[in-house]
């Protein structure tokens, strides 16, 4: 057979009418190739090897030996093989190698052959070898689990775009465990991502111990979270929330890294982000008072003071980050740090006059570069958000963008490196489907195609700029996340399709072949132990009341195919395909399920329709009127397990209903829950549009669209009920038919509010 180059399919307009097996016109039983992230060469060949319970590995030399081992583990135990690797050179079976005969284009590349007699896999380096072992652990798991695996004939040729491929991880807002930092660690070596970012102090808590401070420990690690989630029920105590990881711990989690090649930068936030510190020694703040470590998400306004003996309390902590951490970067933050606190005391205004620098964003330029010169003299480069271009920066320093892509355009124009982060497109916290079934979190999408159509080199930058772009990042902030199942579910399957933008050549890049290659990722998520997002791979239903019926329309948003029943079975590869919105008779029960190569992809969706059903509507299912910052917030309480969840625009807080089916209709009826506002807001506190109260505790307001007539007011109560939540009932008068209901919550009720949970409407 002629060797040819694997190009990706054509795109379709429905991924579905494809069979996988298609893209690979090999011999029947054959494994088709399911890599992530796509190879930067990959030529099919004829022939085939088969690997089963007798094949070895064979590693020459101890490099080899290493990243065999290595491969032994990280192959699913469903891949029969002889796992000890055997030394020296061989014909047949697997066989690893460095290769010093090569030139290589960088460490990391690697060249995988396989034809009749075996797999060789080879590279200049350990770090491309076990990218080799990677690629091939994936070759090995891309069809059905079996005793024996057919692999094709071919000839692989690898090497990243870029050298930074990053995920950043905040252990500050939630505490995430040894062991779950570790299973992230394997999960992005198994992608070739390979810069772990570790933001380890915030204003609500600090992640790690500093030798001579022992209250950043003992104090700052903990905090009381706001309203029931931080009082112990049985005893009505506080209950404080706590963690930081010891220098052991540290130690432990960085060797597992770089086994794995992976460089962890650590993050210390300065001057802003830092109340925990302050709140263990006050003397680091402006005003020198007591602050207790913050339970408030937001931008919060305490700053480090840049007094001398503040600058070598930050010396000794990054004297000790440059112990614990062997990475060449120290990431020193440099975000969101409003300057108030510096703008009113007078010591921070004399210190900005001795140090004869200019103002405020001076002083925050000088305690970097004082950082800098620190760190530097211990082997370190800084790092830092894209607020410190704000200020004269070190040629030295690298700038992460995230405030969109201005930053790192800027940043490379000067001559920075540059890692591109922007929160729009690679902000993970963002949730990527608008189902109902999607966790706390910033309903404004970052959906799996946006991450997979970022490009990380802005046209605007000439060639040698572009040099400047070391790589792309993804972030993930935890204020949302109290269990690790939530940071599973915001990073996969995203940083599959980051993988693929870090690593991929550009021209290999193309997001349905990336689709088609996606659903073997998830059997080797699920056999790690990793709670991936299921809502990208499942139906959401919308349902309208019309003409006595239902119509329901089914969106998937990756366009895998989707089947449907309608007499409450499960949908299999038999059952009708969906297409466009159904129309049908009340009562129904529509199931729904995506499916890929006959094979059912995430959950089923059941939805039950009648009258009554299609006049109720959950806060998930309403829109709002500004979208100002709307937030998928959780209850406080109970302080384990479960919480009400509910969407809420927090400068802003109201509910709409477009053309809500008011014909008819005597009472509306609102379920209500109450949460903390658990917010700093800083410079955009004037931005909340709370309406004032009439009556001592404010009312509920029904309106005809957001600034239309008054449909009803209902007085609130003081409380909610003991459940936590209050059903108020608002009769209706002559409201207009198929207009927008807008619900509100009058008053400024911090520091809790209210917040729907759903609307019902009752007929006449
Ligand atoms: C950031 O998101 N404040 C860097």
């Amino acid at each position: 057979m002629k060797p040819r180059i694997v190009v990706p399919l054509v795109a379709a307009f429905c991924l579905g009418l494809f069979s996988a097996s298609d893209a690979w016109a090999g011999d029947a039983g054959i494994v088709v190739p399911k890599l992530l992230p796509q190879p930067a060469q990959m030529v099919e060949k004829s022939g085939s090897f088969v690997v089963d319970g007798n094949t070895r590995i064979h590693a020459d030399g101890a490099v080899a030996q290493t990243v065999a081992a290595q491969f032994a583990v990280m192959l699913p135990t469903s891949v029969s093989l002889q796992r000890k690797p055997v030394a020296g050179k061989t014909q047949g079976g697997i066989a690893f190698a460095i290769d010093t005969m090569q030139a290589w284009q960088s460490p990391e590349a690697y060249v995988i052959d396989i034809d009749a007699n075996g797999v060789r896999v080879r590279a200049g380096d350990e770090k491309g070898l076990y990218y080799g072992a990677v690629t091939l652990t994936q070759l090995l798991t891309s069809g059905d689990a079996a005793a024996s695996v057919r692999l094709p004939a071919l000839h692989i040729e690898d090497a990243p775009r870029f050298g930074w491929r990053g995920v950043m991880l905040d252990s500050a807002r939630h505490f995430q465990s040894v062991d779950d930092i570790k299973r992230l660690l394997d999960a992005m070596a198994q992608l070739k991502l390979d810069v772990f970012h570790w933001h380890l102090t915030d204003d609500q808590g600090w992640r790690f111990p500093v030798p001579g401070w022992p209250k950043l420990t003992t104090v700052g690690s903990c905090r009381i979270p706001s309203g029931d989630g931080g009082i112990d029920a049985a005893t009505g105590k506080p209950a404080p929330y706590c963690g930081f990881y010891s220098e052991a711990q540290i130690r432990d989690v960085v060797a597992y890294a770089a086994a794995r090649h992976i460089m962890i930068v650590p993050e210390v936030d300065i001057p802003g982000h830092a109340t925990a510190a302050i709140a263990a020694y006050p003397q680091l703040g402006v005003s020198g008072q007591p602050v207790a470590v913050s339970s408030e998400w937001g931008v919060n306004v305490n700053l480090f003071n840049a007094d001398e003996a503040t600058m070598r309390f930050l010396e000794d902590v990054m004297g000790q980050v440059a112990k614990l951490f062997p990475g060449g970067y120290v990431h020193i933050g440099g975000d969101e740090a409003v300057k108030d606190q510096w703008k009113v005391s007078a010591k921070m205004q004399a210190r900005i006059r001795e140090l004869g620098v200019n103002g405020e964003e001076g002083l925050q330029a000088w305690m970097i570069a004082r950082l800098e010169r620190y760190l530097s003299a211990h082997g370190k480069r800084v790092i830092g958000w894209d607020e410190i271009l704000a200020g004269k920066l070190p040629p030295s320093a690298t700038v992460m963008s995230w405030r969109g892509a201005e930053g790192g355009i800027d940043a490379a124009k000067q001559g920075h490196d540059v890692v591109m982060a922007p929160a729009g497109d690679l902000y993970l916290d963002y949730l990527q489907t608008d189902s109902a079934d999607e966790p706390p979190g910033r309903p404004s999408l970052v959906t799996l195609k946006q991450v997979y159509d970022f490009e990380p080199v802005p046209k605007v930058l000439d060639a040698q700029q572009a040099t400047h772009i070391l790589g792309v990042q993804a972030n993930v902030w935890t204020e949302h996340m109290r269990t690790v199942a939530r940071v599973q579910h915001a990073l996969f399957p995203r940083i599959a399709a980051l993988a693929e933008v870090a690593w991929s050549p550009k021209s290999e890049r193309d997001y349905v072949g990336f689709l088609q290659r996606l659903p073997a990722m998830l059997p080797r998520w699920r056999a790690q132990g990793i709670a991936y997002a299921a809502t990208p791979f499942q139906p959401t239903v919308a349902s309208e009341l019309q003409h006595g019926g239902v119509q329901a329309t089914l969106r998937e948003q990756l366009g895998y195919t989707l089947r449907y029943t309608t007499d409450g079975s499960v949908p299999t590869a038999a059952s009708p395909m969906y297409y466009t919105t159904l129309g049908l008779p009340l009562p129904a029960t529509l199931s729904a399920q995506a499916f890929f190569d006959g094979k059912p992809l995430g959950a089923v969706v059941t939805r039950t329709f009648t009258a009554a059903s299609l006049l109720s509507r959950s806060d998930e299912e309403l829109a709002t009127c500004s979208r100002k910052l709307v937030l998928r917030l959780e209850d406080d309480g109970p302080r384990t397990g479960d919480r009400a969840i509910f969407n809420v625009d927090i400068f802003d807080p109201c509910w709409v209903w477009k053309r809500a089916p008011l014909a008819g209709i005597a009472e509306v009826q609102v379920r209500a829950g109450r949460i903390p506002y658990f917010f700093q807001l800083a410079h955009d506190e004037p931005s909340r549009v709370f309406k004032p109260a009439q009556t001592a505790h404010g009312e509920l307001e029904l309106r005809a669209g957001c600034d239309g007539q008054v449909l009803a007011t209902v007085p609130l109560p003081a409380q909610p009920d003991a459940d936590g939540f209050i059903t108020l009932h608002a009769p209706l008068q002559n409201a207009p038919a198929g207009g927008d209901l807008c619900i509100r919550f009058t008053g400024d009720t911090r520091p809790t509010m209210w917040v729907l949970d759903r609307v019902t409407l009752m007929p006449r």
